[in-house]
């Protein structure tokens, strides 16, 4: 059965860099310690995708050679979200790119039996509202703790929310786009389906007990 989205709004960070890291991570025999790597660099491609459209402004510079106009980023201030925990396998990698950036958290597990999203942590940056917010969680399954952080952050006032996740089922995208008409997503992959535990398929197994060892 084939899911329909709306493509327009869903980028697809396919670099072959991208793809191959991401078949290092699917690999059940990756390890904690490399997977947490591959978590970090691939937030760090997407992180280049999900800033394309920051606007810049002309930037005077003197160069050992002569003066010049380069560019500078005009001042876009920018949150980055993790949903715990899996999430915050990506905030490194997005600081490193925006060390500006605040971190905002928020909790959320999933009932292993109904899948349902528990919220059970929030913390945001005072100006939360102001800024751009990078929400990062590895995996978008059913679509149901992505779609709880993003109703939390419009309720909060944030206006330009943006989802990062590496792997994505077709369902959850559908489920995200379809519940909020404003969100972007980023993702490395569109994976064929979810199973019957909600797991994507084929996916890469549990981001958060890959990356904190909890097996
Ligand atoms: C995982 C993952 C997402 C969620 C995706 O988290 O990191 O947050 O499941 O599933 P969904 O799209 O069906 O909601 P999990 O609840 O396992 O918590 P964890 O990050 O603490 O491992
Ligand atoms: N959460 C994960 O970590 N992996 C899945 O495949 C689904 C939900």
């Amino acid at each position: 059965m084939s899911v329909d989205f709306d493509r327009s709004r869903v980028t697809l960070v396919d670099h072959p860099l991208v793809q191959h890291k991401l078949t290092i991570m699917r690999d059940e025999r990756t390890g904690s310690k490399q997977f947490r790597e591959l978590v970090k660099e691939l937030a760090l491609f997407e992180g280049y995708e999900a800033t394309r459209d920051f606007p810049l402004d002309d930037a005077p510079v003197t160069t050992p050679i002569c003066e010049t106009v380069g560019k500078r980023i005009a001042g876009r201030k920018v949150a980055i979200v993790p949903i715990l925990r899996a999430g915050l396998g990506m905030v490194d990698g997005l600081l490193e790119l925006i060390p500006a950036a605040r971190v905002g958290h928020v909790g959320m597990y999933r009932d292993e039996v109904t899948h349902e999203p528990h919220e059970y942590y929030a913390k945001l940056p005072s100006d939360a509202d102001q800024r751009i917010c990078l929400v990062v969680d590895p995996m978008l399954a059913t679509g149901g703790s992505a779609t709880a952080a993003i109703d939390y952050l419009r309720g909060q006032g944030v206006k330009d929310i943006r989802l990062l996740v590496l792997v994505a089922a077709p369902e959850g995208i559908a489920t995200v786009l379809g519940h909020d008409p404003e969100v972007r997503l980023y993702t490395c992959a569109i994976d064929e389906r979810l199973n019957d535990a909600a797991y994507i398929v084929p996916g890469l197994g549990d981001a958060g007990d890959r990356i904190f060892g909890t097996l």
